[in-house]
């Protein structure tokens, strides 16, 4: 059977990680990140089995509180020479070998010992062919959202993407047509832009409104901004990066009573949503009502949760039937991959 509850919080072992895309070299630069974008690291017992080899982790149940050193957050891991972006890539833009890189969001320890396990395991298997997702990589995405997120999603609502910024190109050629309008909220992840542009879509930007060292919605704006510029899908990150809010349920509703009343179709990156602050809870954008989640494409990934961003194990769930097939469209005429035909 699969056992949903695979990861607990330790309380006192919470350890702040800063991500730190938009910091700009300095000593103001470096504390302004460790309050502002923060990103909570999670302490570990089990693992989420979201490998495409479809494994299941199980954890032994009981308590199982790993002490620190298991993970190994204090040994300092060499990961220069092994094709880091992170590491290897500041090096071709002309830092030296002494800068320590706080560029990117991964992080410098390795992953929890169970998944090591489980590819140590499929390693020693020793074929790799064609694969597919298996069952039990459905019911873990479920569980997860299901315990974590209180949010349920159907089996035939999850499609296996290579990554969030895949699912998101793909999501903006199937929900829009060359020359509308896609917007997204800004300070926000720099590759949305691109990700707009390069699809040949005009990128509409609506400003969060900056105030009291806190970022929010200018509701108005956003309404606005939909209407004058005839948006016709908005890229929400939800919780934002970089400005480090975990979106509330009524900030959610506000936005997607807005979209649905304008016919926008939503594209939610949640890719963050494991990874929240204490009191912050994050809130699925889908799952607010059943009529935003019929406006909605939910992009995500256990890469930031586990660092596992060099697995390309990403996920994108939609309700809507119409909008999945467009979706599912879009990856066939971009890449085809299946072997055997749908059935
Ligand atoms: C908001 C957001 N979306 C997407 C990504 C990248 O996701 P992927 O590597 O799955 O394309 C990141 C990485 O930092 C991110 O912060």
């Amino acid at each position: 059977m699969y056992k949903r509850r695979i990861i607990r919080f330790v309380n006192n072992n919470v350890i702040y990680f800063q991500h730190s895309d938009y910091i700009k070299p300095g000593p103001r630069a470096l504390k302004r990140a460790l309050f502002s974008v923060t990103l909570m690291l999670i302490f570990f017992e089990g693992a989420m089995p979201m490998l495409r080899s479809g494994r299941t982790i199980r954890t032994t149940g009981g308590s199982s509180r790993l002490p620190m050193e298991i993970l190994g957050f204090d040994s300092v891991i060499n990961r220069r020479g092994t094709g880091s972006v992170k590491y290897d890539a500041i090096l071709k833009r002309g830092y030296p070998e002494s800068v320590l890189p706080l560029w990117i969001a991964d992080m410098d320890f390795q992953t929890a010992h169970p998944i090591l396990r489980a590819m140590q395991d499929r390693l020693n298997h020793g074929i790799f062919g064609y694969d597919e997702p298996s069952e039990a990589y459905f019911e873990a995405i479920m569980g997860w959202w299901a315990d974590y997120h209180r949010y349920e999603l159907r089996r035939d609502w999850i499609l296996a993407s290579p990554g969030v910024m895949f699912s998101l190109s793909l999501a903006i050629r199937a929900f829009t047509s060359p020359g509308d309008a896609v917007m997204i909220q800004t300070p926000v992840y720099y590759p949305f832009f691109k990700a707009v542009e390069a699809n040949n879509r005009r990128l509409v930007t609506c400003p969060l409104l900056y105030s009291n060292k806190s970022y929010s919605i200018d509701f108005d704006e956003f309404q606005n901004t939909i209407q004058a510029q005839d948006v016709k899908a908005f890229i929400l990150c939800n919780p934002h990066n970089p400005v480090g809010r975990v979106w509330t349920p009524l900030e959610l509703e506000k936005m997607g009573s807005i979209c649905l009343r304008s016919g926008v179709i939503v594209l939610s990156d949640e890719i963050h949503c494991d990874i929240t602050a204490p009191d912050h809870k994050h809130t699925v954008f889908a799952g607010v009502n059943s009529r935003i989640e019929q406006i909605t494409a939910t992009l995500t990934s256990p890469s930031k949760t586990f660092n596992l961003p060099g697995f390309h194990a990403s996920h994108i769930f939609i309700a809507n039937r119409a909008m999945r097939q467009a979706w599912m469209n879009e990856k066939t005429a971009t890449c085809e991959v299946t072997v055997l035909p749908e059935e």
